[in-house]
């Protein structure tokens, strides 16, 4: 597979479309496929771009990894279903808990959910289903910061060496691998996705993982999806390229009731982007941050901080994990 990039002016979305159907069909031959869409933009780019190249050859499976956000999976399965797509939800839950307990590292806390992905959840459903290729929605971007070594993109494989065939039993097909994010949005458009799932902020593999500094447990996935949804609430329309919650794991002494309260901090970060290679944090009005630190403190329990991040990428990444 070509791994040049097709830069959004150079990009004919129906000739891409018709180019890469062609080649899954190809590659697939008469065999079955599986995918899996979490509901961001390149997953569901890939699911459609996949049905319409394979149809009843192709399952796509939501896998619930239980770092969702609120409602998300139930959410993005009725959507498919709307939109013709038959979706399999599928109850990792426990799966991805039992690999990320105790794991504190950045990057083996993304390995972990890599390999619980790969290694544990993919390999069943390739069993049961009989396939022998799964396809994903590898960006340009994942596999250009994963190969610099600033993070390792839960989704980038072949392109460090490893072979998915040897390793997990199924090969990888990436029909958007020369592509960035903008360019990604714009096929999903030409392929009638509705413009919820085309205009979707980014948001990463590793889910609200990558939102937890520290240890992933039960309790602070509860907090940081609350904060979450709060924080894409108040922000959906600032247009900003991607906005986030973090949960730091340093807690502070805060005053509640006239009484001392020492509780957790949650970080806001706001992005102005084209493509995530480089950030800068828009612009807020006081007015809104004031608005988010109120609600964060008031209806997410245990939080007695909020902080806005400031820093530029680089030298700060989009995630902090
Ligand atoms: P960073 O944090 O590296 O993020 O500046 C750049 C863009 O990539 C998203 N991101 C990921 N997406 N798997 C993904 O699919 C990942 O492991 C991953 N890590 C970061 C991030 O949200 C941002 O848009």
């Amino acid at each position: 597979m070509e791994t040049t990039e097709i830069p959004l002016e150079k990009l004919n979305p129906t000739q891409f479309i018709e180019k890469q159907t062609q080649h899954i069909k190809k590659q697939v031959g008469d065999h079955k496929a599986i995918n899996a869409l979490s509901g961001g933009v390149d997953s569901s780019t890939v699911t459609l771009l996949g049905h319409k190249a394979l149809n009843s050859q192709l399952t796509t499976y939501l896998i619930d990894n239980g770092i969702m956000r609120q409602n998300e999976p139930q959410h993005i399965t009725n959507l498919f279903k709307k939109i013709g797509v038959p979706v399999q939800l599928i109850d990792a839950r426990a799966e991805f808990m039992k690999a990320l307990k105790g794991v504190t590292d950045p990057e083996e806390k993304r390995e972990a959910i890599t390999q619980t992905f790969y290694r544990d959840i993919f390999s069943q459903l390739i069993k049961k289903s009989k396939a022998k290729y799964l396809l994903q929605g590898t960006i340009y971007t994942d596999i250009e910061e994963t190969l610099a070594g600033v993070k390792r993109q839960h989704n980038v494989l072949e392109q460090l060496g490893i072979n998915t065939q040897e390793t997990y039993g199924y090969k990888i097909i990436e029909p958007l691998i020369q592509l960035r994010k903008p360019a990604v949005r714009k096929i999903a458009e030409t392929l009638g996705l509705p413009q919820e799932i085309y205009d979707r902020p980014p948001f990463p593999g590793p889910a609200l993982a990558a939102r937890i500094i520290g240890e992933v447990t039960a309790e602070k996935i509860d907090t940081i999806r609350k904060a979450t949804f709060i924080v894409e609430e108040t922000l959906e329309n600032t247009n900003a390229f991607q906005y986030m919650a973090i949960l730091h794991e340093d807690k502070v002494t805060g005053i509640r009731g006239g009484k001392r309260d020492y509780g957790n901090q949650i970080e806001i970060r706001c992005w102005d982007s084209l493509d995530a290679k480089t950030g800068t944090p828009t612009q807020l009005p006081h007015e809104i941050l004031f608005k988010l630190a109120d609600r964060i403190t008031t209806e997410v329990k245990g939080v007695v901080s909020v902080t806005y991040n400031i820093t530029c990428k680089p030298p700060s990444t989009i995630e902090a994990v």
